[in-house]
């Protein structure tokens, strides 16, 4: 196995890297669409799918020449197949199945959230399985135990809001513009923790589930009761939502780690870059807790192009059809399997 180039255009960042077993990373370019995106306040997925069409050949062009190879040093392409919006996943997944089938090489269609989850395992020290994974992106809240490669079991998930979503629209809330989480975390910093209490949705009963709209409801009386909001308002519900959500995190992983028995706890996905969630988790007893770079947390083209290798590695291959899905529970994935090209 040789070079894998990796594409990511699930949502709102074109990614392209270049993985090789020996050399590891050796190509990670990015572009990301907040620009483009800020006036409106969130992505306009056609605007996100013209814009991936617009930058995908040059980024590419931009990854091979940071590795210094070129197209014919390929062994495989990875892209992402899904979950994310349709026309943007298409312009990823058409690119990158034509150029593995112009080159006559393996191309393998990734899952986005499979690719989130094993991006820690691009580290130095990688987890061993089984892994329990908290999995907080924009679109997904999940705790999955990982026994391997394509063997998951949900163990909880939100009812409503994914926190990274809870994080955009509290922050919508409070005029934060566009990309909220971030810019509700920067305000956090500064907030007064005591001046406003937030519940902990669904801690007070058993099970692994999480629900976040009812923080974004709690978050909207609060600056209505307080409306026009000063500086040090915006700062205090900030922080009083964040310590919510990080509290409600910590609780249903150490919740999960218990029940699995688990000694690994992986954290995924964009949310996974918050500064307060990272110390919150840290301080779990008795567990490893392994997060990737801050670069590796939000959506990139590394992960696709490993977990793409993983997956190639294996033997698996992704047929000559353009496939993508809008939704696909990650429960759905299985173990690598040896199939046939149809090519
Ligand atoms: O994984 P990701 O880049 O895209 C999806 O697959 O959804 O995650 C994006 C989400 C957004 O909701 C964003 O607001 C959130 O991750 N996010 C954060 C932080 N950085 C990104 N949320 C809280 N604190 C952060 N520092
Ligand atoms: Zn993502």
């Amino acid at each position: 196995m040789t070079y894998i180039l990796g594409i990511e255009t699930s949502c709102d960042e074109t990614g392209v890297a270049v993985y090789h077993p020996d050399r590891g990373l050796v190509a990670d370019v990015l572009h990301s669409q907040v620009k483009l995106h800020a006036a409106y306040g969130g992505v306009v997925p056609e605007l996100a799918s013209r814009d991936h069409a617009r930058r995908l050949p040059a980024l590419v062009h931009q990854a091979l020449e940071s590795a210094a190879i070129t197209p014919t040093d390929l062994g495989g392409v990875a892209y992402t197949a899904g979950p994310g919006l349709l026309g943007a996943l298409l312009v990823g997944a058409t690119f990158g199945r034509s150029l593995a089938w112009a080159l006559d090489i393996p191309a393998l269609a990734v899952h986005h959230m499979e690719a989130h989850l094993l991006a820690p395992l691009l580290g130095s020290k990688p987890p061993a399985f089984p892994f329990v994974a908290l999995l907080v992106s924009g679109g997904h809240t999940q705790l999955v135990l990982v026994r391997a490669l394509g063997d998951y079991t949900i163990l909880g998930e939100s009812i409503d809001d994914a926190a990274g979503e809870a994080f955009d629209k509290t922050a919508k809330l409070m005029d934060l513009g566009y990309p909220g989480g971030p810019r509700l975390a920067a305000m956090a910093v500064d907030g007064d923790p005591s001046r406003f209490s937030f519940p902990r949705p669904m801690t007070d009963r058993p099970g692994l589930d999480f629900s976040f709209s009812g923080l974004k409801t709690h978050a909207l009386t609060t600056i209505r009761r307080l409306e026009p909001l000063s500086e040090q308002d915006r700062r205090d519900i900030a922080r009083a939502f964040e310590e919510a959500v990080v509290d409600t995190l910590h609780i249903k992983c150490r919740r999960a780690l218990e029940q699995t028995g688990a000694e690994a706890l992986v954290m995924a996905g964009g949310v996974a870059a918050n500064q307060r969630l990272r110390e919150r988790l840290a301080t779990l007893r008795g567990v490893t807790v392994h997060y990737p770079p801050m670069n590796l947390c939000t959506d990139n083209g590394a992960m696709i192009a490993w977990a793409g290798y993983l997956r190639l590695r294996a033997g698996e291959r992704s047929g000559l059809a353009v496939e993508t899905r809008a939704r696909w529970p990650i429960s759905e994935l299985r173990a690598p399997c040896r199939e046939p090209e149809d090519a």
